[in-house]
Parts: C-alpha cells; structure tokens; sequence
C-alpha cells in the first residue's frame, strides 16, 4: 500500500475550488495539493512537472501532447473533478498509461432544477420582468407567459440528470418524452414515454438536451433538425455547448421557429465562461449576437454550481485521487476509452 505523500496540481482553480478541496483533505497526509489559476492546456502543462498527479475541469485541455507530456513526467493519474470528459484525449491517455477518473454523479438535481430554472425564466419572461422593474416600468406588454401543464416535454439523454429532470417536469403535469439509446430499467420506472428522435423534434414543445458530448451527439441541434422542430419551441442546453450548431440556431430565433432559449453552455465557451471579462471588448459576434435576443437566457456554465454540488464534487475527487495511490482502485471512478 502507497501511503507516501503525493503532490497533485490542481488546474483552473477558483477559491470556491480551493476552500472545497482543502475542506474535503483535512489529513493532508497524503495528498498536497497546488493550486493553478490557469486551465491545463499545452502551454501550461509543463507546471504538473514534479507532481505525482493531476487535477483538472470541464475547460482544460487534455490532448494528445498534454498527455504525452504529463507521462514524461511521471504523471500517471488525472483527476477529474466534474462528470463530462469531452475535453480529455481518452485514446491518447490510454495509449500513453494516464488513467482518468471523473465524479460521474455529484448533484444531478442540482443539473436538472438549473434546466427547470431556465425554462421558467422564459416562459414566464422574469429576466424581462427583472429589468423593467428596476427601471420603474410595471407594464405587461411583452410579458405574456405560457403553462406548463400539459405540455409535451422533450429529453434527449435519460441519465441521472435526466431521470431527475424528468421527474419535475412530471410533477409540472407535463407529457414527457424520452430519447436514449441506451435506455435503463430506472429510465423506464419514471414512466416517460421513450421515443425516436423523430418524435423528439416533430412533437415537443420544450427540448432539454440532457446526452454527453459525444461524435453521434455532436450539433445534435442543427438546420434540419431545427426545421422539423414545432414553431415556437424552446430549447435548454445544460449539457454541452457542441450539442448545438450555434449559427444554426440564430438563424431559427431570426425566423421565429425557435420561440425561445436557454444555454448554460457554448461551444465557444472555453474562451469566455469562468472569468470576469467586464473590462474587456466581446470578440465573439456569434454570443453576442445571441445576447441580443430578448427570448434567449444564458448562464455561464453554472448549473451545477451548488453548495451541496460543490462539497460533493470535492469528497469524490479527493477519494479518487487517495483510492488511486492507496491501489484500491475499484473504488476509483475510472473513465475509459473501451
Ligand atoms: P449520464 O451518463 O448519467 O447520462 C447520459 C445519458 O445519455 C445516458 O443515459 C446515455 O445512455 C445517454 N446517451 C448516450 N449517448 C446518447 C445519444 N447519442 N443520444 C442520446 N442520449 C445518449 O450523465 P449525466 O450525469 O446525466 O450528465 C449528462 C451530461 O450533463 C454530461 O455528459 C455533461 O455533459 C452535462 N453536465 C453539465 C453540467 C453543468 O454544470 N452544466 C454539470 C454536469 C454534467
């Protein structure tokens, strides 16, 4: 049993990331760790050099020279601390013998009731409500909202996020369909009705992407599947920004067959989410032109931004990172390429 201490270089560390981890290591016996500010990216890997393992997040980019590199020097472990591995070259890890863990499950509530969020927010225009407000303005035109109750509720990806989410929208009284190619008895308990994809986008008035980033998942939401959306539907992406072809999606709010949005994630976000750019000039036209829509609500990839959330992500990481060196590796949450 390895119980020597290790050193682990924590990637895009935030003090909320800090506060948690250091909470969730009180016996710093076996794990120290440092904190980066920085994302994990091939300009910044070689700051792992000296630590025994890595600890990184939805945006750092681990690809194929990230993971040669960690290899070179000596890192065979990398600690996830969120659920999605689309940033991380598992083929390549695998290929050079860097094993990844994740924390497949955190809070998947906390997921699924920022989804519900969002789509209250924009059927009952509150974002809208909130502005005139505060500049003294009671008026109701523009407000007009639509139930719920009744509605037909589309999910694309029934896991534990949304298993969750279906559960509310049920509560809501809604009618909610499910699309999952690998449907499970849990799935199934919740009573949704699961269907093809051509049922999702020809019968939903609401459509929450809910699948991993994957190749058959990638612009899951594109020109012709948005042509043979309902008019009027709203769509909710808390999964990832990829899921969607952004452009595509403008042009559907231009037209009016999508009557409303609400992203917590961007395909281009790597570049955006996560810092306080206030001072800075937006250079992307294609999220500022999303910005301009009143029936469009973004959050910055926050979903899953919750104390309970938080505290859980950091007591998995640090029981993935101190399983792995103790070599109790069935009680790490490997991810793999197989
Ligand atoms: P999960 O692994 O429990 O569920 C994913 C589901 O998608 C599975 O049932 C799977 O069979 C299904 N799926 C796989 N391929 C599919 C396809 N081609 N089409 C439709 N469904 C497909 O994952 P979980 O925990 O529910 O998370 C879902 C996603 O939510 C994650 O992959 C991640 O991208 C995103 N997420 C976003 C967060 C945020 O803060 N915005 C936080 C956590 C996760």
């Amino acid at each position: 049993m390895v119980t020597e201490l290790k050193k682990i270089a924590v990637f895009s560390s935030k003090s909320y990331d800090i506060e948690r981890l250091t909470e969730a290591n009180p016996d710093d016996s076996m794990l120290a760790f440092t904190f980066f500010e920085p994302k994990l990216t091939a300009q910044t890997v070689s700051l792992a050099k000296d630590f025994d393992g890595v600890c990184c997040f939805v945006n750092d980019q681990v690809d194929d020279f990230v993971a040669k590199s960690l290899v070179e020097y000596g890192i065979r472990f990398i600690a996830m601390r969120c659920a999605g591995f689309n940033n991380v070259d598992i083929e390549a890890c695998d290929r050079y013998g860097v094993q990844v863990a994740r924390v497949p499950e955190y809070s998947p509530s906390a997921v699924a009731e920022h989804a519900v969020a969002l789509i209250l927010n924009l059927n009952r225009n509150i974002h809208r409500a909130f502005s005139r407000i505060r500049e003294n303005d009671y008026s109701l035109g523009g407000l007009m909202g639509f139930g719920l109750n009744g509605k037909t509720v589309a999910v694309i990806g029934g896991g534990k996020i949304g298993i969750a989410f279906i559960k509310i929208m049920q509560g809501f009284g809604c009618r909610v369909l499910c699309f999952d190619p690998f449907p499970t008895d849990e799935l199934r308990e919740t009573g949704v009705e699961i269907v093809d994809l051509n049922s999702i986008w020809s019968e939903s008035d609401i459509i929450s992407l809910h699948c991993p980033l994957v190749k058959q998942t990638y612009h899951i939401v594109n020109s012709n599947t948005l042509e043979q959306m309902k008019r009027g539907v709203m769509l909710i992406n808390t999964s990832r920004g990829a899921l969607i072809d952004t452009p595509a999606v403008i042009h559907a709010l231009k037209t009016g067959r999508l009557g409303y949005l609400g992203l917590d994630v961007y395909e281009e976000e790597a570049n955006l989410f996560f810092e306080d750019n206030s001072d800075k000039v937006l250079q992307d036209d294609v999220f500022a032109r999303l910005t301009t829509f009143k029936n469009v609500v973004i959050t910055g990839h926050q979903a899953f931004f919750t104390i309970e959330a938080l505290q859980a992500i950091a007591n998995i990481t640090v029981s993935n990172l101190t399983s792995f060196y103790k070599g109790e590796t069935e009680q790490v949450c490997f991810v793999s390429a197989k």
